[in-house]
């Protein structure tokens, strides 16, 4: 039919693909002779419990929804895969860059951050950017964003932040004051918040913009030395944003719009790729850096460490199941294979625990048993045994070590590369660790003319909603940035609250 498009056309092109009707079944395999009526005594009831077909449906239903993802809870995915195209084997031993040409299957899950599952897909956010790579050492995931940096410094402050941006627990609305105030209270997130209101946080869809694994890790290579690294993705379709009607525009004719985005390109041939690039410092180089390298609020400048290419990452594939594929995906940051390490960045340090907790509660013990989840190129093998819906529970091997009877065994070989640690156990404070110079070459170098109206009159918008001192003194650490940038949103502000007395 004329004017729709492929994911309108899903379920037509399901009767086509599937050659006969099958009969219905229970959850248990067994035939259904009604899906229509209940039994019941009589036609006006009541039902008998020995109704197992209806207990069968109605008892699966009461379970269909899983908590969705505490952040990151509205997202679009793709299968696809990871090719080499240039040779790092200097910097990194990981299976994944072995040889130019290789490839490795993978999976991605876009995502916005603050909203629930059901939010609107164009909304200011900064994009998560989450690939999994099905190596033959295991899974390696990259949990990054469309940024290159961070609000915060220390994990500590992370459960604050992102209540700031959930509902008031009171009104159960969206509150300009609390987001506000804490991004006001900690000007370290001046640098993010800049990014997050330049054209840039309104992607158009997922395709047309950057992924960064934003943190530093620590690659090692086959002869044990080690560097320091991040990841860059950049989009090959070119970077894209909405302009800010047209996102509202498309936040209520097409709330799903990057899901449906991404589905009809794929579904069409039309596949996504990103080129991966990496930044390298050495261990040396990071002891006298200007800037501290596992700063997450900072990034490492491009003249500095230029980009390396690397592979490039190719989507080709829509899921199968929405579910089963995308909701129950599970990425972590402590997912890594041989020759990608982590860096101190605590930010990092701290999600290195985050996820897998997370996801112990979404999805139960034995999420990485999930065919989205497993690393289906390694046969597991390990002491882990049972819990909930424990799938591949490892036969009769031993399920403890040491042991006598061929029970798997340790590979050296796949040692972590040794470091060196000192220093006195604190809490140390990471407020006021030069939060505004990065923002300033942002601000200066990097937007235009043009970009940096826009800028001011997203962030006007958007701050007007909030109280008057906390106004000025979320202004007055954007004036430390600049005091143009100072200057002007003060006069949009004045200009709003004169507009409003004239209403
Ligand atoms: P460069 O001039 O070498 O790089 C500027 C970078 O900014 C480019 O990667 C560019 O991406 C990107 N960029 C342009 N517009 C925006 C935007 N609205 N939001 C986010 N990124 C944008 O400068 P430096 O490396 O010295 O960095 C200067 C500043 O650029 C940083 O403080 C940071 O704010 C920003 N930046 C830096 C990145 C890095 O890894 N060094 C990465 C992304 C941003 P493109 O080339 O695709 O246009
Ligand atoms: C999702 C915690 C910072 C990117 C999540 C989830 C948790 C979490 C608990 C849900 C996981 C799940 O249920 O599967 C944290 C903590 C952080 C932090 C504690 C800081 C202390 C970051 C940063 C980035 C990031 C810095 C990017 C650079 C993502 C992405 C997802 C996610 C992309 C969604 C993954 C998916 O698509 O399933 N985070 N996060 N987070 N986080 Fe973070």
């Amino acid at each position: 039919m004329a004017n729709r498009d492929p994911a309108a056309e899903q379920l037509q092109e399901y009767k086509k693909s599937s050659s006969k009707t099958q009969a219905i079944t229970t959850a248990f395999g067994a035939p259904v002779d009604t899906k229509s009526a209940s039994l019941t005594v009589g036609p006006h009831g009541p039902i008998l419990l020995q109704d197992t077909t209806y207990l069968d449906e109605i008892t699966h239903f009461d379970r269909e929804r899983i908590p969705e993802r505490v952040v990151h809870a509205k997202g679009a995915g793709a299968f696809g895969y990871f090719e080499v195209t240039h040779d790092v084997t200097k910097y990194t031993k990981a299976c994944i860059f072995s040889q130019i040409g290789k490839r490795t299957d993978l999976f991605v899950r876009f995502s916005t951050t603050a909203g629930e599952s059901g939010s609107a897909d164009t909304v200011r956010n900064v994009r998560g950017f989450a690939i999994k790579f099905y190596t033959e050492e295991g899974i390696w995931d990259i949990v990054g964003n469309n940024t290159p940096t961070f609000f915060i410094r220390d994990p500590m402050l992370f459960p604050s932040f992102i209540h700031t941006q959930k509902r008031n627990p009171v009104t159960h609305l969206k509150d300009a004051d609390m987001y506000w105030d804490f991004i006001s209270l900690r000007p370290e997130t001046t640098h993010q918040v800049l990014i997050l209101f330049s054209d840039r946080g309104t992607p158009d869809g997922y395709r047309h913009m950057n992924g960064y694994g934003s943190h530093t890790f620590r690659l090692v290579n086959a002869k044990g030395e080690a560097f320091w690294c991040k990841f860059h993705f950049r989009t090959n379709q070119g970077i894209k944003n909405l302009p800010v009607e047209k996102a509202n525009e498309l936040a209520s004719s097409d709330p799903d719009y990057g899901i449906h985005d991404l589905y009809n390109a794929i579904h069409t041939g039309n596949y996504p790729s990103w080129s991966l690039y990496i930044q390298v410092m050495t261990l040396e180089e990071a002891k006298t850096y200007k800037v501290n390298p596992f700063d997450l609020t900072k990034v490492w400048p491009q003249s500095d460490f230029p980009l390396i290419p690397v592979g490039k990452v190719v989507l080709n594939r829509n899921p199968s199941n929405y579910f089963a594929d995308v909701e129950q995906a599970a990425f972590a940051p402590s997912h890594l294979i041989p020759g990608i390490e982590p860096s101190p960045d605590k930010i990092l340090q701290g999600r290195l625990f985050a996820y897998g907790d997370a996801q112990r509660h979404r999805l139960g013990p034995n999420f990485l048993q999930l065919p989205v989840n497993c690393p289906y190129r390694v046969t597991v093998a390990n002491q882990q045994r049972d819990g909930a819906q424990s799938y591949q529970n490892q036969g009769g091997a031993p399920n403890y070590y040491p042991n006598s009877f061929s029970g798997p065994s340790p590979s050296p070989s796949a040692k972590a590369s040794p470091f060196e640690l000192n220093g006195v156990v604190d809490r140390y404070e990471t407020a006021g660790e030069d939060d505004f110079s990065q923002a300033k070459l942002f601000w200066k170098n990097v937007l235009k003319p043009d970009e940096r109206t826009r800028l001011v009159n997203n962030l006007v918008n958007n701050l007007k909603s909030a109280v008057e001192f906390i106004q000025e003194r979320a202004v007055k650490n954007f004036a430390q940035v600049d005091e143009e940038l100072g200057a002007r949103l003060r006069d949009g502000l004045q200009l709003t609250k004169k507009n409003k007395a004239n209403l």
